[in-house]
């Protein structure tokens, strides 16, 4: 089944991990989808890939190599695909970035980049797409959070911090604009699987491991089919939720 047929999304950090996942997914559902990422080598690869997935000819896919933290380059990115394709019906929020170490050795840089990478960044989404979406009366957008915006997580202040504040920015902005036919709403991954998770020790695996109730990391097609139902018909009647995706991690 071909969950969003005609549908037009915008995916950042789509380049590598949950993002190309999600993208990918979106292809495969039949949805024009348009990658933001900083890597030009790996959007041109991702390109390919989502060339590959389609599910339908006409399916239109492009990348823009954009720092999600510029608030100008977002602004002149989306709406490059705003006056494109007309529209933007889905927004996924997934580009993120960790600068860990505990608050008393933390640089003022490690601060700000990670406040201006996970959550400046969804403002600047979220503001370039909102009234063309008001004025479609149609909207999803997909912040992607993380279970320790919800728990907190020692060596992680400006992550979860960010995460949080992600968390936030979701509920706040899908009471604003509830009326209009818009959701908004955010996947918290708990621990997934991907380069990052692929080089941790045996050791810190098996302690990750016990602190998850299913007793395995979650993979990003995990996550991705939960952003394929936020952002398809199948949640229409859900706005302003945290959805954790986390094998039972948070409960
Ligand atoms: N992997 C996990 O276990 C996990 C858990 C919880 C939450 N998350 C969140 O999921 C999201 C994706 O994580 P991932 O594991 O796939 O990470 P990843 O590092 O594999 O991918 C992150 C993507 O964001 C892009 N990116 C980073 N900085 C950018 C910038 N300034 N401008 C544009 N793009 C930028 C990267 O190029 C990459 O494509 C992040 O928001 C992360 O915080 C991941």
């Amino acid at each position: 089944m071909h969950l969003l047929t005609k549908k037009r999304a915008v995916v950042t950090g789509a380049t590598a991990g949950i993002g190309r996942e999600i993208a990918l997914e979106y292809a495969k559902h039949g949805a024009d989808v348009a990658i933001l990422g900083t890597n030009l080598e790996r959007a041109e690869q991702v390109l390919k890939e989502l060339e590959q997935n389609r599910a339908f000819p006409e399916q239109k896919f492009c990348y823009k190599i954009v720092n999600v933290a510029s608030t100008q380059e977002m602004q002149e990115a989306l709406s490059d695909i705003l006056n494109t394709w007309s529209g933007i019906d889905i927004l996924v929020n997934n580009a993120g970035i960790t600068r860990d170490g505990l608050l008393m050795k933390m640089k003022e840089q490690d601060w700000d980049e990670v406040l201006d990478v996970n959550l400046k960044s969804v403002f600047n989404a979220c503001q370039a797409v909102i009234r063309p979406m008001m004025k479609a009366r149609f909207g999803k957008i997909i912040n992607v959070s993380s279970v320790v915006g919800l728990t907190g997580n020692a060596g992680q202040v400006n992550y979860s911090a960010s995460k949080a504040g992600v968390i936030g920015f979701t509920k706040s902005l899908a009471l604003e604009v509830a009326t209009r036919g818009i959701c908004v709403n955010c996947i918290a991954p708990g621990f997934i699987k991907t380069r990052m998770t692929d080089e941790l020790s045996d050791a810190q695996k098996e302690a990750i491991f016990a602190k998850i109730p299913m007793g395995q990391l979650g993979t990003t097609k995990n996550i991705a089919d939960a952003a394929v139902f936020l952002a398809s018909n199948l949640s229409d009647y859900i706005t302003g939720q945290v959805l954790t995706v986390d094998g039972g991690m948070v409960m």
